[in-house]
């Protein structure tokens, strides 16, 4: 069969080659998808092998998503536009470079939760590679104004000038929130929540009809999720729906073929609260 593989540091518990071993056998399409973990340093030699070994595709997670950038021949719009790949597809002798991350959170929200997300205000927390894989999407989708925070004010502004609409996404400190006033979306797209730690936010963040979303999904999505609540939002949303639709674009642009996700997804909720 075809050879796949998530690289990323760590991955271990990764539920990524569940769930495109799921896709593989609803569409009866013969593959196997690894886990590999790979450090920043040893990333481009990894990849190297990988496809040496007749690797025909992969997703790469934290924190290679910005690095993976520079190990394409090509990228698509998204990845380009944001300076992040989660997803490589082999093409004649090297990397073509995609970024379904952010189609996947907005279908996520879309479709799976029946939410418009047009004229939205939207705060982004965080300028990672995360961050970086939804900011298109998001501004693809017809959210308003993109406000953009992050702990390091340099990948703030760097984000915001790759998204090039200045009329339209703002860098702003970490401390100008309690002066920003309400948002009808955040996201939460640090993985400070990871190490245990939540960055300070002030609940007059939170609108009335506020959506708040947490790319990490599992316990890292709890502290965003419990602090979102406890301010009023309306929706509270983990990434575990982003996840596996990201997945399933990834699949899609490998196989050629869409799985359906619900299922997928309702198995791993419940497993996965
Ligand atoms: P990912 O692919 O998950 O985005 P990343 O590219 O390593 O991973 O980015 C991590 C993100 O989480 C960054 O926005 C990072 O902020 P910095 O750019 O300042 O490093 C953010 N982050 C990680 N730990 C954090 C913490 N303890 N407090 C606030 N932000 C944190």
């Amino acid at each position: 069969p075809a050879r796949f593989a998530l690289f990323g540091h760590p991955v271990a518990q990764s539920l990524s080659p569940q769930i495109h071993a799921a896709f593989a056998r609803q569409l009866s399409i013969p593959l196997q998808y690894t886990a590999i973990d790979a450090t920043a340093e040893a990333f481009a030699d990894l990849l190297a092998r990988f496809a040496a070994q007749g690797g025909g595709g992969a997703n790469v997670t934290l924190p290679l998503k910005q690095q993976a950038t520079a190990l394409c021949g090509s990228l698509g719009d998204g990845a380009r536009r944001s300076g992040a790949v989660n997803t490589l597809v082999r093409n004649d002798g090297g990397w073509h470079g995609e970024n379904t991350d952010g189609r996947g959170l907005v279908r996520d929200l879309t479709e799976r939760h029946r939410l418009d997300l047009r004229q939205r205000r939207t705060l982004l927390i965080g300028a990672g590679g995360a961050a970086r894989g939804v900011a298109p999407a998001l501004l693809d989708a017809g959210i308003g104004d993109l406000f953009v925070v992050n702990r390091t004010p340099e990948r703030t502004d760097a984000l915001a000038d790759a998204l090039g609409e200045p009329g339209r996404v703002h860098p702003r400190y970490m401390d100008d929130l309690k002066a920003m006033g309400e948002f009808d979306l955040i996201v939460h797209a640090t993985s400070a929540t990871r190490s245990g730690s939540l960055p300070s936010l002030p609940m007059s963040l939170i609108g009335t009809r506020a959506t708040a979303v947490d790319l990490n999904y599992g316990d890292s999505a709890i502290p965003f999720l419990a602090w979102a609540r406890a301010a009023g939002a309306h929706d509270a949303i983990d990434g575990l729906g982003m996840l596996v639709e990201q997945a399933a674009e990834s699949f899609r642009l490998w196989h050629g073929r869409r799985p359906a996700t619900d299922e997928v997804y309702a198995e791993l909720r419940q497993r996965h609260a």
